[in-house]
């Protein structure tokens, strides 16, 4: 079968269109036929192998599974031994490491059937970037009516489902994006927009109840300045920092100061599940959530994907077509 490989952690130059053998599932796997990848910072993050802390679960010095990719959506075409949920030939999505290739494995605890009202490519657009936005706005973080959300990276994969839920919650959101994404993130539900490099999020009076943080590594006494005394910060996360814990240091601060605070302060670290596709999927079979495709790349331009990812300013997911 034809995968996108790499045999160094690097940059996008050291993906390979190659023929590979094909997969073979374990016990509580199945082996999905890919129709359509995602293309996010969680790939880029297996791709470069950093931060370099990363590498402790990823392969210290290559990558251990050199196949690319995470998300992926396809049919199921073989299942294994201890597999009851699915069958040859469902339609399935979700968390399929090594999805650039025409096969890859995938935990069935890890995939759902796709939803039907939804491509393969706008179905994969949904899992790791959903997912995230759903866990984020739960518990202490799911906003009531009325309350005030701030998205921070809205017009991004993750932050265009937060701004969707938040405001399918009833919540009024405000969306931070760069200059050119002010139409797209009222268009997936922002009542206001800030420009970030013209606006801080605290000029203003606005204080938020509830702040999901996907981008631009604030540090945590700005992000506690926009949130009321008892509000919620999620950290989800933001590119850069140091090139060994990269931007997680902030995470880890916020979780320890948060037991002598009033506020509450979060760092996300998501979980692929099922029940959570499962409630995408319910929510896009409703319209109450839709998965905006930035552009749409062949596999065998994958390099090309990943380079548009790191420069490109992407509106919503980037998808590859297998
Ligand atoms: N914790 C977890 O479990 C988890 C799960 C998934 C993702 N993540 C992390 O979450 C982050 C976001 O992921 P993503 O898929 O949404 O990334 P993405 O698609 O690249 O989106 C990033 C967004 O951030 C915006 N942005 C860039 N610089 C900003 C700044 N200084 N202030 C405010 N917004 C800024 C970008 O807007 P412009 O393009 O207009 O600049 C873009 O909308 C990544 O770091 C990713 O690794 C964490």
């Amino acid at each position: 079968m034809k995968a996108i490989v790499q045999d160094a952690y690097g940059s996008a130059d050291l993906l390979e269109l190659r023929d590979i053998d094909r997969p073979v599932p374990g016990d509580d796997e199945v082996l999905v036929e890919v129709r359509a990848a995602g293309v996010g910072p969680e790939v880029w993050h297996l791709m470069t192998g950093r931060p370099y802390v990363a590498r402790v679960a990823l392969g210290l010095r290559k990558p251990k599974n050199p196949v690319r990719g995470w998300d992926g959506a396809g049919r199921v075409e073989a299942v294994g031994a201890k597999v009851i949920e699915f069958k040859p030939g469902d339609e399935v999505f979700g968390n399929c490491e090594g999805s650039f290739a025409q096969y890859a494995r995938a935990k069935a605890a890890k995939i759902a059937p796709k939803p039907a009202n939804l491509t393969f490519e706008q179905a994969v657009a949904l899992p790791v970037s959903g997912m995230t936005a759903l866990q984020a706005l739960s518990g202490k973080g799911r906003p009531r009516p009325g309350q005030k959300v701030l998205v921070i990276g809205a017009s991004g994969g993750v932050g265009c489902y937060a701004v969707q839920l938040a405001a399918m919650y009833g919540a009024e959101v405000t969306g931070v994006c760069g200059p050119t994404g002010a139409d797209f993130v009222r268009s997936q539900g922002a009542s206001h927009v800030i420009d970030y490099t013209r606006e801080d999020i605290t000029d203003g009076p606005h204080r938020y109840d509830v702040i999901v943080d996907n981008a631009g590594l604030r540090p945590l006494p700005v992000l506690r300045r926009a949130l009321t005394p008892r509000g919620t910060l999620v950290i989800v996360g933001g590119e850069g920092g140091t090139s060994f814990f990269g931007g997680m240091s902030r995470g880890l601060r916020a979780v320890t100061l948060s037991p002598f605070v009033g506020q509450n302060l979060r760092n996300l670290i998501s979980v692929a599940r099922r029940e959570d596709l499962l409630t995408l999927k319910d929510l896009a079979e409703q319209d109450r959530i839709t998965p905006p495709i930035d552009r749409t790349y062949p596999l065998a331009e994958a390099a090309d994907a990943l380079r548009h990812l790191e420069k490109g300013h992407p509106r919503g997911k980037i998808v590859l077509t297998v």
